[in-house]
């Protein structure tokens, strides 16, 4: 094993991706690895892919045509595609950049030790599989490095919902859980590691059915388990579908002492014509219903969503329901897109709607989104709220880190330290963030 081989890896994409890359640094450090923060000096560049957006493949070839002069100045230099991206193309990646040694897929990650020895080898290398065996459990750190307060733990992975729109159930593979002890060992590593706050994540979080002590634990069994973790103060889960919304997860938002009042609740359309062609097994209705028995559990609950407009045979009266959707709930925080097309999935093949149309639709949406977003941050003026504190402010003396409801907050006169949990006093609301003072 040579030592101190440089590995720069870039991640796009969701949490999930964000999560595997840290595992993959971990595996790859075991084989002498240390991170860089540039791909200048390194002896492999990884691109954790995602697929999510339109033209994502190529927009992956022409970041790889970045690269091509730096194996003349390296010729050591190994480069690999992994995640969602590595998951659709495949062999066409090497087709296409023949410079590319490594095409990793999500689920082939614990694999990763292997694959880099034969790269290294000089051979090219290529797994793409969706194998049994939880790739987590194999893809063990051997340095116990101290972490960020904040920490990712991935439960779920896949999907089996198959929107017509989304690429996920193909990139992803089907919905597998971790089992719960596992996922419990790991939460208690982290805390031992310095982690104060947990983010569960999944691609269908809420539909988590782990094994565990007897019979398979819900997500909701998962978190009071985890609220007995000694050390750990924060428990909060992504992404979730409004139909696995059990009255078991929304009793825990309201009794589950570590369970952050916060929720990214993934809604789409206000429409039922239009959720239906989506394949999205829930109404405008049943979603209503939903985040009404939240706020009855947790008055103080702050909720995201994600929105695409534009969806094939959407109408302007379509579009205006999923304005009167989104008035009705009141988003604290959101992310919408245009519609476009992902090769292979059913709304693909269906007639589209002009750019210019979704343009102008996504401008009115994203206007009422961050109104709505804008109002709540500036409700929270005057409020206390308990901020994690994560890094330094730009500021002397200034901390930031993440209140109870996800909000950015800028601290002063707190006095802490990173990973402390302190009160502070919101004084005012700036676009993306509020300020505040510390009140001990
Ligand atoms: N599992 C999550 C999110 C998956 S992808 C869920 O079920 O909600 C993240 C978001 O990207 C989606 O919620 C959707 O809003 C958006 N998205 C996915 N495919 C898209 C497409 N083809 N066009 C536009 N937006 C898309
Ligand atoms: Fe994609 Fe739908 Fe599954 Fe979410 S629930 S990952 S949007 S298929
Ligand atoms: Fe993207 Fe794959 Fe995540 S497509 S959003 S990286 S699951």
């Amino acid at each position: 094993m040579t030592q101190n081989k440089k590995l720069f890896i870039k991640t796009y994409g969701c949490q999930m991706n964000v999560y595997d890359s840290e595992r993959m640094a971990e595996a790859l450090g075991s084989e002498g690895y240390v991170e860089t923060k540039t791909p200048d000096d390194a002896d492999m560049i990884l691109l954790n892919t995602c697929h999510i957006r339109e033209k994502a493949a190529e927009k992956i070839y022409s970041e790889l045509g970045r690269y091509k002069g730096f194996k003349a100045q390296n010729p050591d230099l190994k480069i690999g595609v992994a995640g969602c991206v590595a998951q659709a193309e495949g062999a066409e990646i090497m087709r296409r950049q023949p410079m590319v040694d490594l095409v990793v897929g999500p689920q082939s990650y614990h694999r990763l030790p292997a694959l880099e020895a034969k790269v290294r080898a000089g051979e090219k290398a290529l797994d793409t599989d969706f194998p049994e065996e939880d790739k987590f459990e194999h893809l063990k750190a051997r340095p116990k490095a101290k972490r960020a307060p904040s920490a990712f733990l991935t439960v779920q992975e896949g999907c089996d919902k198959f929107c017509a729109f989304c690429v996920v159930p193909y990139t992803r593979g089907a919905e597998v859980s971790r089992p719960a002890d596992r996922v419990l060992t790991e939460a208690r590593d982290l805390v031992a590691r310095g982690v104060r706050e947990i983010t569960l994540l999944g691609q269908n979080v809420n539909a988590y059915h782990g094994a565990g002590s007897g019979g398979s634990w819900t997500l909701a069994k998962l978190i009071w388990a985890l609220n007995d973790v000694e050390g750990l103060e924060r428990i909060r889960f992504t992404t979730s579908h409004p139909n696995d919304m059990t009255d078991e997860l929304i009793e825990a938002h309201g009794n589950c002492p570590k369970l952050m009042p916060y929720l990214h609740l993934p809604v789409q359309s206000g429409s039922d014509k239009i959720l239906k062609r989506m394949n999205r097994s829930h109404t405008t209705e049943s979603y209503l219903d939903v985040v009404a028995r939240l706020r009855a559990a947790r008055p103080d609950i702050l909720l995201s969503g994600d929105f695409i407009v534009g969806f094939p045979e959407e109408t302007e009266e379509d579009f205006q329901a999923t304005l009167d959707l989104i008035k009705a709930v009141e988003y604290g925080q959101a992310y919408s897109f245009k519609y476009s097309t992902r090769p292979g999935t059913p709304a693909a093949e269906r007639p589209q709607l002009q750019e210019e149309v979704k343009s102008e639709r996504l401008q009115r949406l994203q206007a009422l989104l961050s109104e709505q977003q804008k109002n709540i941050q500036l409700s929270m003026v005057g409020r206390e709220v308990k901020v994690l504190l994560e890094k330094p402010g730009r500021l002397e003396g200034q901390m930031v880190g993440k209140s109870q409801y996800l909000h950015a907050v800028h601290v002063t006169g707190s006095g802490g330290n990173i990973g402390d949990i302190v009160r502070a006093r919101v004084l005012n609301s700036e676009k993306n963030s509020l300020g505040g003072a510390c009140v001990e």
